[in-house]
């Protein structure tokens, strides 16, 4: 019997990079999976690879950052795939996009899987929150997007990026409170920097890969399947014990 057998989750922002992976990799070890991105061909290939490989999935049209949609997809999680006992706040943009933009995808967005999410899987009797934070959720950048050149400060962008990622372990902390009594864990993820769609523009910037790497104590990026490997045993049931933490998936980067 493989350890997700039975259970449902909802991945959004699962059409691309760590998203995709968790969807593939929670569905290998035999949960059934809701794949909701912004960008509806992407969630729609993502739930076609997982129904290759043998999985139960279905695909939906989600902007994170619209209260009602998420309400509505965590609805049709249980109407299409028969409930609902993991819920992976892992939509995320980059601070590029503005303070705005950026808080509401980033920290609203995980905000409205938090204040619904929480509350159907208590309804539920219980369940499993994973949000994907950062290592900006647990300290600042070094290195931005927006950099030029690797001698340029900080910028506006980070600011925004950094916060709202600071604001996803709050969040994340206070629901665990909240919910523990109800059976819902709910813990965050921080991944260093992962090799991604959303990296590839600064990874691209000349000398920023063997920089980004050195920042790294295990001298390299990560995977975006060493991210959904996290986040299968935080919804599993090996993790009955864990909740309300902010788990650092990066090589080291913040060891030191
Ligand atoms: N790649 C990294 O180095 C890294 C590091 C730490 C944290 N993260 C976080 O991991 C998460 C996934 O990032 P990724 O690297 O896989 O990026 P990605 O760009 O490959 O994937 C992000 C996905 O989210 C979707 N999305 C964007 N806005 C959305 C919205 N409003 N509603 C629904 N879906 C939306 C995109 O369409 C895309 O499919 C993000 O929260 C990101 O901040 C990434």
């Amino acid at each position: 019997m493989a350890r997700l057998d039975g259970k449902v989750a909802l991945v959004t922002g699962a059409g691309s990079g760590i998203g995709r992976a968790m969807a593939e990799r929670l569905s290998s070890e035999g949960a059934a999976v809701m794949c909701a991105d912004i960008n509806e061909e992407g969630a729609q290939h993502t739930a076609a690879l997982v129904s290759e490989h043998g999985g139960r999935a279905a695909a939906m049209q989600l902007d994170v950052s619209a209260e009602e949609q998420v309400k509505a997809a965590l609805q049709r999680t249980v109407d299409e795939l028969g409930g609902i006992d993991a819920v992976l706040n892992n939509a995320g943009i980059g601070g590029a996009n503005g303070w705005d933009t950026t808080i509401a995808v980033n920290l609203s967005g995980v905000y409205w899987g938090l204040l619904h999410g929480a509350q159907l899987l208590a309804e539920r009797g219980g369940g499993s929150i994973v949000n994907t934070a950062s290592i900006a959720g647990l300290v600042g950048l070094v290195a931005t997007q927006q950099r030029p050149s690797l001698a340029e400060p900080l910028t506006p962008g980070a600011g925004a990026y950094v916060a709202a990622k600071h604001g996803v372990v709050g969040l994340t902390r206070q629901f665990a409170i909240t919910y523990a009594r109800y059976g819902v864990r709910v813990n965050a993820i921080s991944p260093g920097y992962i090799e991604t769609p959303m990296t590839a523009g600064i990874r691209d910037v000349e000398g920023a890969q063997a920089f980004l790497e050195s920042l790294h104590p295990l001298g390299r990026l990560g995977k975006p399947e060493e991210i959904a490997a996290a986040a299968a045993f935080l919804v599993s049931d090996d993790a009955s014990f864990i909740t309300g933490i902010a788990l650092p998936v990066d090589g080291g980067y913040t060891a030191r």
